[in-house]
């Protein structure tokens, strides 16, 4: 039994068909990029994954289990933006799901409970390297900031799956590559299975245990929209998924220019 199956899936906005005949099946420990062709259905696949959005046909189960129709606490999701409180310091983004959790009436924790998530909520900031700036607000952070606080945000209910939808891709070169360092390193302590659209190919490669491209394989050129997209390629790459053994050794080659962009400062 695969820890994630989906099998024939099928989605269409109105009449629109955007995903047909997805099938897959991921080993737990396994990071999954996916790259296709803006509007072909990706960002559409991880909210189904997440669980905000059903399909029309087919199936999702998690560990043998159909995936509930609401985002859960075993998937955290993090999205090119607008993932963190803007009214909310970043101190108070992490405090937040424990409050909503522990006390929805009011909001507010007090005594033990509020200890224990603001040593939990530390403890993340410590290791994305946000202790400095828990009383800022996210407009006062830069967009690598944010981003780290957003996967913060995701790793909090300790999420088995981790959804990420081009979390990078409104960061400098620089920046991403910190990021990808950052991101390595969570996917291998904490052994968990991801999931990340980038437009990136070279990241995908990077990143990824196993590599998805989305495409359309039936085109109708008097009408665009008749078909949907499904899986085309489906790649293994050159490195062990993290329950299969350790994770990925940075000193492996990797395809292409990615290894070039490795070197880069
Ligand atoms: N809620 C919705 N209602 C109607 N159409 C939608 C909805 N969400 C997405 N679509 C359409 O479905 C198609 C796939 O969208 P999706 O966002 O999944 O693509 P994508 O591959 O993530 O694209 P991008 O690379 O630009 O992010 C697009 O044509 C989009 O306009
Ligand atoms: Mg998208």
């Amino acid at each position: 039994m695969s820890f994630v199956a989906v099998s024939d899936l099928y989605k269409s906005y109105g009449p629109a068909p955007i995903l047909e005949r997805v099938s897959l099946q991921v080993p737990r420990g396994e990071f999954v990029t996916i790259v296709g062709a803006s509007g072909c259905g990706k960002s559409t696949f991880l909210r189904m994954l997440l669980g905000q959005e059903q399909p029309d046909r087919g199936r999702i189960a998690v560990e043998g289990m159909p995936i509930p129709g609401e985002p859960g606490p075993d998937r955290g999701v993090v999205f090119q933006k607008y993932s963190v409180f803007p009214h909310l310091t970043v101190l108070q983004n992490l405090l937040l799901p424990a409050e909503i959790e522990k006390s929805p009436w009011l909001g507010r924790l007090f005594g033990e409970s509020r200890k224990t998530a603001k040593a939990e909520a530390e403890a993340l900031m410590e290791k994305i390297g946000l202790s400095h700036a828990a009383k800022r607000y996210p407009a006062q952070l830069s967009g690598g900031m944010q981003q780290r606080l957003a996967i913060a945000q995701a790793l909090l209910k300790k999420p088995k799956i981790l959804l990420l939808d081009e979390p990078f891709g409104a960061l400098d070169p620089g920046i991403r590559q910190d990021m990808h360092e950052l991101i390595g390193e969570i996917w291998r302590e904490h052994a968990m299975t991801i999931f990340m659209v980038t437009h990136d190919i070279q990241e995908a490669f990077k990143l990824g245990t196993r590599l998805l491209v989305f495409d359309k394989v039936r085109h109708d050129p008097q009408h665009p929209g008749a078909y949907g997209a499904t899986i085309t390629y489906d790649l293994k790459l050159n490195k062990p998924a993290i329950a299969s053994g350790n994770g990925p050794d940075e000193s492996e080659a990797m395809p292409g220019d990615a290894a070039k962009e490795e070197a880069i400062p």
